[in-house]
């Protein structure tokens, strides 16, 4: 049985074959329809989501599964105090699949070994979130047309933003990827991605403090919102939050294919003048969060379109 934890739980050649199935959703979407009957997902979220709960669950629904679960820990039983083991356990009696979001990180790994179907994390605290990675990579792939060759410019909160660690791990593997990133002092990529991802493979990667010393160079610019959730201290978020608005300004130096992506939800670090502009990929790349989402979710449960 596979879970999906990590990014790097998944080789490259499974990455790919992940964006191929996506891209032959999103051409063929009918072909799939009933791949899924009579499968059930569950979502169990313990912490706030929009695209990634209803993407899985749209996901499901459009591969003719149904879908269970719940939207926060106050509406599920661990707010009586019910451990993760114990939710796991009970749910693999009720669905096939399950795709969990927990504030703790490391939830997904406990959960693993109670499960008796597979499990996907769905962002755990500040460490992974792979199936926004997956999201992120299939709207590269589509957007620019390759994963490799690419400057990719991480900007805002590098230091508790998952969906950054991820990316990042994910982007590794890939050929000649510059990597950028542009945060404040306190906001930086956490000391495990410097010593573990990059150092230890020998990747090179820049600090810099402001996004316009360096958006004639970029390719692909990941934009995040700061992690007030995770902040220890609400004057330390108000002090960093502003920190970079990008707006139609900011754009005047940049390439004419610079592809803008972000994982959402968006706070203000985007003026909304930019949603306009043609770069602006981040709500394309939450339409292919479905897309991506239904490739794995066949993926796991082992089925594919072929056989119907
Ligand atoms: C991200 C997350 O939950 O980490 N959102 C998402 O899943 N699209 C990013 C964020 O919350 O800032």
């Amino acid at each position: 049985m596979r879970h999906l934890i990590d990014p790097m739980d998944l080789s490259v050649q499974e990455i790919d074959h992940l964006l191929e199935v996506a891209d032959d959703i999103i051409a063929n979407p009918v072909k799939y329809r009933d791949v899924c009957k009579y499968k059930k997902l569950a979502t169990l979220f313990f912490e706030p989501s929009t695209r990634t709960r209803l993407s899985f669950e749209a996901a499901m629904m459009e591969l003719g599964g149904n879908v269970l679960g719940f939207s926060s820990a106050n509406s599920s039983s661990a707010a009586k105090g019910e451990s993760v083991a114990d939710t796991i356990r009970t749910v693999g009696c009720y669905a096939d699949i399950i795709a969990m979001r927990h504030p703790k990180e490391g939830a997904p790994t406990v959960a693993v070994q109670y499960a008796n179907v597979p499990i996907i994390n769905a962002g755990d605290g500040g460490h992974n979130h792979p199936t926004q990675t997956l999201t992120d990579l299939l709207t590269i792939h589509r957007e620019k047309g390759r994963l490799n060759n690419l400057t990719v410019g991480f900007c805002g909160d590098l230091k508790f933003g998952r969906t950054v660690h991820s990316l990042i791990k994910a982007l590794t593997r890939y050929e000649n990827i510059t990597f950028i990133m542009i945060s404040p002092e306190e906001l930086e990529i956490p000391e495990y991605i410097k010593k573990d991802v990059f150092e230890k493979n020998g990747i090179p990667f820049r600090q810099v403090r402001t996004m316009e010393e360096v958006m004639p160079e970029l390719d692909v610019l990941y934009m995040t919102r700061v992690q007030r959730e995770r902040f220890f201290n609400e004057a330390d978020y108000i002090r960093l939050k502003d920190t970079y608005i990008l707006d139609m300004d900011k754009l005047t130096t940049a390439k004419k294919d610079l592809s803008i992506l972000h994982p959402l939800p968006r706070v203000n670090e985007i003026s909304v003048k930019v949603d306009d502009d043609p770069r602006a990929c981040y709500f394309r790349q939450a339409l292919n969060g479905k897309y991506i989402r239904m490739a794995l979710i066949m993926e796991l449960l082992g089925v594919s379109a072929d056989e119907n």
